[in-house]
Formats: C-alpha cells, sequence, structure tokens
C-alpha cells in the first residue's frame, strides 16, 4: 500500500447522513472482507450517555472532553454491528434511544470532543483491516483511507428506514428530528457531513440492500486494484 505498507489490509471509511445505511453496509462488508467493523456513532453515543447520567450539559465541551477521558468506550465489533459497553456495562440497546440520539448529535458538534474521538478512532484503525463508519471518515480521521464511500439517500427513504426501526414513532416526528440531526451534522464548523473530494458517492434511495452491497464490494474491487497497479 502506498501510505503505509506496514498495514495488514485496507482502511474503508463509510460516511453519510443518518438512516442511509450506513452500518449495516459496513457491518456486511466487514464480514465478507474479514475485517474489523467500527460504528464511530456509537462513541459519541455511548459518551452522551454518560453526560444524560452524570448530568453533565451537553453544550458544556470542557466537561465533556473530562467525562471521555475518564470514560472506557469500547466497541466490540459482532456479526451485526457493534456491541458497545460504556465503562464495562453494554449499553447498545440504551444510546440508539431517542434522548440519547439526540446528546450525541449535541455532544458531536464541540471541536474538543471531535478530537478526543478521532484520536481514539486512528488508533481502533491504526493496524489497517478495518470498515470505518460515521461522519468524517474519509475527511477527518484517515484521509488517507484507502477506499472512501459516501453512503447518501433521500431525507424520506431515510426517515422510513428509521421508521422500520421505531415503528411507534410517527413518521412525520421522526423526519423532523432526522433533518434536525442532519442540519447540525451538515453545518457545525468542525468537520461538517461532506463527502470528501476522492469519495465515491452511492445514492441508494432506489437500492435495495444487496445492491448498496455490491456497489460498494466493486469499489473496493476498483480501489484495490488502482493501489496495487
Ligand atoms: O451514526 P449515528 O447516528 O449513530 O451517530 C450519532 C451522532 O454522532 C450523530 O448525531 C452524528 C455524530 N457522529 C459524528 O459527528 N461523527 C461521526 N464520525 C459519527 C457520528
Amino acid at each position: 500500500m502506498a501510505d503505509a505498507p506496514s498495514r495488514r489490509g485496507l482502511v474503508i471509511a463509510i460516511d453519510g447522513p443518518a438512516g442511509a445505511g450506513k452500518s449495516t453496509l459496513a457491518s456486511r462488508l466487514a464480514r465478507k472482507l474479514g475485517y474489523l467493523n467500527i460504528e464511530t456513532g456509537a462513541m459519541y453515543r455511548a459518551l452522551a450517555l454518560k453526560a444524560i447520567e452524570n448530568d453533565i450539559d451537553v453544550d458544556d465541551e470542557r466537561a465533556l472532553v473530562d467525562l471521555a477521558s475518564s470514560s472506557k468506550i469500547a466497541l466490540e465489533p459482532q456479526m451485526d454491528g457493534n456491541r458497545v459497553k460504556l465503562d464495562n456495562t453494554d449499553v447498545s440497546t440504551r444510546i440508539r434511544e431517542k434522548d440519547v440520539t439526540d446528546a450525541a448529535s449535541r455532544v458531536s458538534i464541540h471541536p474538543a470532543v471531535r478530537q478526543w474521538m478521532v484520536q481514539k478512532q486512528r488508533d481502533l484503525g491504526a493496524n489497517g483491516s478495518v470498515v470505518m463508519e460515521g461522519r468524517d471518515i474519509g475527511t477527518a480521521v484517515f484521509p488517507n483511507a484507502d477506499v472512501k464511500i459516501f453512503l447518501d439517500a433521500a431525507p424520506e427513504v431515510r426517515g422510513n428506514r428509521r421508521f422500520h426501526q421505531n415503528p411507534t414513532e410517527p413518521t412525520a416526528a421522526v423526519l423532523a428530528e432526522m433533518r434536525a440531526r442532519d442540519e447540525r451534522d451538515r453545518n457545525r464548523p468542525v468537520s461538517p457531513l461532506v463527502p470528501a473530494k476522492d469519495a465515491i458517492l452511492i445514492d441508494s434511495t432506489n437500492m435495495t440492500l444487496e445492491q448498496v452491497i455490491e456497489r460498494a464490494e466493486q469499489i473496493v474491487k476498483e480501489s484495490v486494484s488502482r493501489l496495487v497497479g
């Protein structure tokens, strides 16, 4: 590999907005390649949960970084996504709830929090053979990633994908909440959600999961031949 000959395998970055299907794609791709799958959003969610539990203001950047530094956030890749442990407690289900989802979006706007997270994420991917999924992997965490995919979909489709995960919530509310988070993700001053210049876009609006996976595999193959060729 051009930039890191000692790596065992590729670094594959998958970025994109909420509900586009990144986690599913990342875990399926990682499984096929025998790679680790790292869901970086889960780390922001775990910190947000800890802030909620400790009554820390999600606008207090300094307090959040101190909290992060004294926390153990561990991701354990499973067959389907990551098991998430916060201070050795499994919080995988809890961090998907609405209050944590909202707090994670607020926690993630702080530059110092992002800096802390980016360092941890670089450590996790340092050996390569990893599919890392989030918002800023191809732009900030691994700007030299071997493969960069930006997975997008129309908001209505993303709203529906979320909706199916949580059928008790009305579609309008899901959509409104998702748009608010999109807005924060795309407009924050540090590492806003934008495709890396060299990312390959997959618009999954009219695609099935199998088609998305097939397209991603094709992109990985093409990147590999470019790297070795
Ligand atoms: O992907 P997700 O919905 O689990 O992410 C939770 C929040 O964390 C979301 O509001 C965006 C933010 N996030 C981020 O800012 N950078 C990342 N690399 C991953 C997630």
